[in-house]
């Protein structure tokens, strides 16, 4: 008999401490008994806070409706794989939770008890396989397309050159400044192409080892020109002797440009954008935190910001953010975003070898 008590006491212990799983003890007056470790992580509590509290002191800062513990489960009300968004300190958590009530041997009810899951990673993993689906397709379409788009438009272009020396030598300035304005909107349609492909085709990537710090100075200028159209002070923090990534340099260089351009464009009028280097010798990653003091994205349109056509602006295409993660996505790094608020911080993360 010793024996099995012992053996259940250390099942219900392991219960309390497995890293996989929450869970919320308590009793009928509604007051909890015991929570696991994972359950404070994941609700953001201090045990010895919260322990022989009731349960409206523990949740007292959330509306009844977001509370995970329902007082109904006392009268009996069974909740299984109820999937459940949980935000603490902007860290956003995906939980399964099961809650079931605690009977004597009389059949009386002496508690309850609330188990959840933590599924973060799958309920991304399942957005991920989404995802990547929709940018296949959309690489299929470009693939076809953007060849056939740029073949014409490289005859065109070549006549217009044509056009503008002509209209040059014979002294017609008006007819020469359109061509150009038409050479220009020639370039635009090109570049679209380029990105099409790119996002199709990532593969006529030629990787080298690359200094990142070396990649960002070289952008410097670049980035500079446009802060100064908006007035937008630039900051840049570099780390001495960055280790070097494996990479693409010139797509790299056209992550990091798409994202200060879409901070600098987030500002408006005026503000800072800070280019600030890291780096994780235990992770092995080299990391460029891209901060800008702008409005923030809103937790509605930040899921959607990597989306290929997402876009909210008027001249957006959409594409920027979307080119990027696949480019970072491909030298196996990530892109992450966080915006509480006030200002937006995306990190983008290389590993080195
Ligand atoms: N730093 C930021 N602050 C606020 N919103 C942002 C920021 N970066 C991106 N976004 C949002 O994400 C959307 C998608 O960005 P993305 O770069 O993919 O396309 P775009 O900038 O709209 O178009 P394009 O890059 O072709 O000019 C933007 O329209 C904007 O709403
Ligand atoms: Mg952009």
């Amino acid at each position: 008999m010793r024996q099995e008590l012992s053996l259940l006491q250390r099942f219900a212990d392991m219960f309390l401490k497995d890293v996989n799983l929450g869970v919320i003890l308590m009793n009928t007056d509604f007051q909890l008994i015991d929570i696991s470790d994972t359950a404070c992580r994941v609700l953001g509590l201090q045990r010895e806070h919260v322990l022989h509290k009731p349960m409206d002191y523990v949740f007292k800062d959330l509306p009844a409706e977001h509370r995970i513990v329902d007082p109904r489960i006392l009268d009996g009300m069974v909740v299984r794989n109820q999937a459940v968004s949980w935000t603490n300190n902007q860290e956003r958590y995906e939980l399964l939770v099961d809650s079931n009530v605690l009977r004597d041997e009389q059949g009386q009810v002496v508690g309850a008890c609330i188990m959840f899951k933590d599924v973060t990673n799958l309920r991304s993993l399942e957005e991920q396989v989404q995802r990547s689906d929709r940018l296949a397709m959309i690489g299929q379409i470009a693939a076809g397309t953007a060849h056939e788009i740029r073949n014409p438009l490289t005859s065109i272009k070549g006549f217009l050159q044509v056009f503008r020396k002509t209209f040059q030598e014979q002294g017609m300035i008006r007819e020469s400044d359109y061509t150009d304005v038409m050479l220009r909107e020639i370039n635009r349609i090109n570049e679209l192409v380029n990105e099409f492909l790119l996002l199709s085709k990532p593969k006529n990537a030629t990787y080298e080892e690359v200094d990142v710090s070396q990649v960002v100075r070289e952008l410097l200028p670049i980035i500079n020109n446009e802060a100064i159209l908006h007035k937008v002070t630039v900051q840049y923090e570099a780390v001495y002797g960055l280790p070097r990534v494996i990479a693409d340099r010139e797509h790299l260089k056209q992550v990091f440009l798409n994202i200060c351009k879409n901070g600098i464009e987030a500002m408006g009028d005026g503000g800072f954008l800070t280019i600030a280097e890291k780096m994780d010798p235990e992770e092995r990653r080299v990391s460029v935190d891209i901060h800008d003091t702008g409005p923030g994205i809103p937790m509605y349109v930040i899921d959607k910001i990597f989306d290929p056509f997402f876009t909210t602006k008027a001249e957006g295409t959409g594409l920027g953010l979307s080119v990027c993660q696949r480019i970072i996505h491909d030298i196996g790094g990530h892109i992450r975003v966080s915006s509480k608020g006030f200002g937006t911080t995306f990190t983008v993360s290389i590993p080195f070898p």
